[in-house]
């Protein structure tokens, strides 16, 4: 995708989660001035349940990563720059914390199911990490997953061959808790020694 699509793109989440944020901060006020309870939204929500296929065909949800941290980034197998680059980062920092290393699953979910099938996937992902997972489904599965998380998707055609579509996407890799809750969202381009250092302030 082209640089200018991407940021606009990350901008977008971004205001999103603060928008949700500073909203969620309002409610928060306006229940501890007043006498009557106010109803609150809450945070900003990232993430939720998932059932999704991975790269050995198997089904998969969210449930099957409790008790690990999840550093969850979603791409596509055709990208040429950004998905590897953001893969290979994650891959880094996991490497850099060492023994902490092994309680942080790295996730890779395609947000394009019509060309990244499983065996597409199974050739992909050990390329970056040997505990690299990487999960398919549905276009309506992805659908649901991606709007949990946030990120934003949409296929870029080439008029002169439909076959050779690319996909824009937001570009952010989110670290979950082993209760599946968000902790972290790191922006695109975060170096790995500082993904390493604050993924390992969060591991207890
Ligand atoms: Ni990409």
């Amino acid at each position: 995708m082209s640089r200018n699509g991407l940021i606009a793109l990350v901008a977008g989440v971004l205001v999103a989660i603060v928008a949700g944020w500073w909203l969620s901060e309002i409610a928060v006020e306006m229940a501890d001035e007043g006498d009557k309870p106010v109803v609150s939204t809450g945070e900003a929500r990232v993430g939720g349940p998932f059932t999704l296929v991975d790269q050995n065909g198997k089904t998969v949800t969210d449930e099957d990563f409790r008790g690990r941290y999840m550093l969850v980034y979603f791409g596509f197998t055709f990208c040429p720059d950004v998905c590897p680059t953001e893969l290979s980062i994650m891959a880094t920092a996991i490497e850099m914390l060492g023994k902490d290393g092994e309680k942080v699953q790295p996730v890779f979910i395609t947000i394009d199911p019509e060309r990244d099938k499983p065996e597409i996937m199974a050739r992909y992902v050990p390329l970056f990490h040997p505990r690299l997972v990487g999960l398919t489904g549905s276009p309506e599965r992805i659908a649901e997953v991606a709007n949990a998380y946030h990120v934003f998707y949409r296929k870029a055609e080439d008029e002169s061959s439909p076959e050779d579509y690319t996909m824009d996407h937001s570009s952010i890799v989110f670290l979950m808790g082993p209760k599946g809750e968000y902790l972290k969202l790191f922006p695109p381009a975060t170096s790995p020694d500082k993904m390493a250092k604050e993924i390992a302030s969060y591991i207890e």
